[in-house]
């Protein structure tokens, strides 16, 4: 994915070819790039690009101070009436047939691939580049997490590599649509139709993202989302089951709530708890915040969408500065965050740290973990030798096809990528584009600057 040098002509040129959107306001910002280019790098004690800061998270209002009030004082503080309509309300904003709200996204995935029955034994599909919650939900179940690599564009699992994974123990394909992107959903459900798999989405950094016009969440058997603080739908803590079964949905509910039963399909005469259970329920306070949260997501949405295009055309033509892609069936995307890759040749080899607290110094806030990374890719992390040494995984799997798991757990592109990723927060992209020049700007300064960062 080399790019020849760029110019600074070009970069305005392709700027403004790239959209064309506010070419005005374009042709002020190439004067100020023009400026700015002469510049010391602030990291050398130069003038940042930005002083004020961008927007911050979560957003807040007195409609939401109203609703938790209105919860608080009702009394009712655990899982009361009120979640089940927020449920029914999530439910049709998203366009799944049932919604249940869990304490967690995590909570939300344990439950989904308990209740379609993955257990020890069986092996789950999944991507290495994802928060480490779903590899944990799969590990819980005492299942093998197989990991497929990434497709280098999207960064999304690459569907055209499931199908080599998959032997007689594969039971589900759990696709993470990452960083606000969509998986390629066509060719996963084809896949899974074809071996008779389940398909249990994580849509935790996905709300509201879709594919051919329908959401993230709702393209599988069941779809998980969170809520969780830095999420693009926020309660602090919270997650969702989404799916058409209202059996399986049923028992969903029984297994977050004790293993009770639930709905017409669940014994009434085996006592007070058939199943096995636990308690992932999420509180009346949350979904009261989650309820009013909800109003204005839609057009967050919109405007991180709006700004990310931007960003993207202005950024796109800067050699070293590779955007991540979406596949032409994403109808929307939710970005969660903006993820890219820095291709440090392009940058006098400037290692992606330095880069990073170069444009950090310029005012830029930005990073390379992007809720996924918080060390080497998952399937190199540590708690996956720790599961495959444990005693549960020692009695269940046998040593030879332990040690071919572990032959074969080799993912060249996730690798690669996690040396490379970075980008910035979603909340970013809720201000204006004057911020989107901000960000592009403080990037083409340290490229044309480069050679001073040795
Ligand atoms: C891809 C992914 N899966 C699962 C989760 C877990 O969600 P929660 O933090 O709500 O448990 C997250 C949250 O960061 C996530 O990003």
């Amino acid at each position: 994915m080399k790019k020849n040098n760029i110019t600074r002509r070009r970069f305005l040129g392709a700027a403004s070819a790239g959209a064309a959107v506010a070419i005005a306001s374009k042709r002020v910002n190439a004067l100020e790039i023009i400026s700015k280019k002469t510049d010391k790098l602030a990291i050398l004690g130069g003038t940042p690009v930005r002083t004020e800061p961008f927007p911050s998270w979560p957003i807040i209002d007195e409609t939401d101070e109203k609703s938790v009030l209105s919860a608080l004082r009702s009394r009712i503080w655990s899982r009361g009436k009120m979640v089940a309509a927020v449920e029914k309300r999530f439910a049709g904003f998203v366009g799944a047939r049932y919604c249940l709200l869990t304490g967690s996204g995590t909570q939300a995935l344990n439950t989904a691939l308990h209740v379609l029955g993955i257990t020890g034994g069986d092996e789950v599909l999944v991507t290495p580049y994802t928060f480490v919650a779903t590899v944990d939900a799969i590990l819980l179940e005492d299942a093998l997490p197989v990991f497929v690599d990434i497709d280098p564009e999207t960064f999304q699992i690459n569907p055209d590599k499931l199908e080599e994974r998959i032997t007689e123990n594969t039971r589900a394909i759990l696709p993470v649509h990452i960083n606000g992107g969509v998986a390629n959903m066509d060719k996963i459900n084809s896949i899974a139709k074809k071996y008779d798999l389940k398909v249990v989405e994580d849509a935790c950094q996905a709300i509201l993202a879709e594919w051919r016009g329908k959401k993230a969440g709702t393209l599988g058997d069941l779809g998980c989302l969170s809520f969780q603080t830095t999420k693009n739908l926020t309660c602090g803590e919270g997650g969702a089951i989404l799916g058409d079964d209202e059996e399986v949905i049923d028992r969903c509910y029984s297994f977050h709530n004790f293993g009770r039963p639930k709905g017409k399909y669940m014994p009434r005469d085996k006592g007070g708890h058939p199943i096995l259970g636990t308690k992932y329920r999420i509180s009346t306070l949350h979904a009261a915040l989650l309820n009013s949260q909800m109003d204005r997501v839609e057009e967050q949405t919109g405007k991180r969408s709006e700004n990310a295009d931007y960003l993207t055309a202005r950024i796109k033509e800067i050699p070293g500065i590779i955007p991540r892609k979406n596949y032409k069936e994403t109808t929307r995307t939710a970005y969660y965050k903006y993820a890219l890759r820095y291709e440090k040749e392009h940058f006098d080899d400037v290692p992606r740290d330095k880069f990073i607290v170069a444009m950090r110094a310029e005012g830029i806030p930005c990073s390379w973990g992007l809720g996924v990374l918080e060390g080497p890719p998952i399937n190199r992390e540590g708690l996956i030798e720790e599961a495959l040494n444990s005693h549960i995984f020692r009695r269940i799997y046998s040593q030879e096809r332990l040690k071919k798991y572990r032959e074969q757990n080799q993912c060249p592109e996730s690798d690669q990528l996690s040396k490379e990723v970075m980008g910035f927060s979603g909340e970013l992209l809720l201000g204006e584009k004057k911020d989107m020049d901000d960000i592009a700007d403080a990037i083409f300064k340290i490229y044309e600057n480069k050679d001073k960062l040795g």
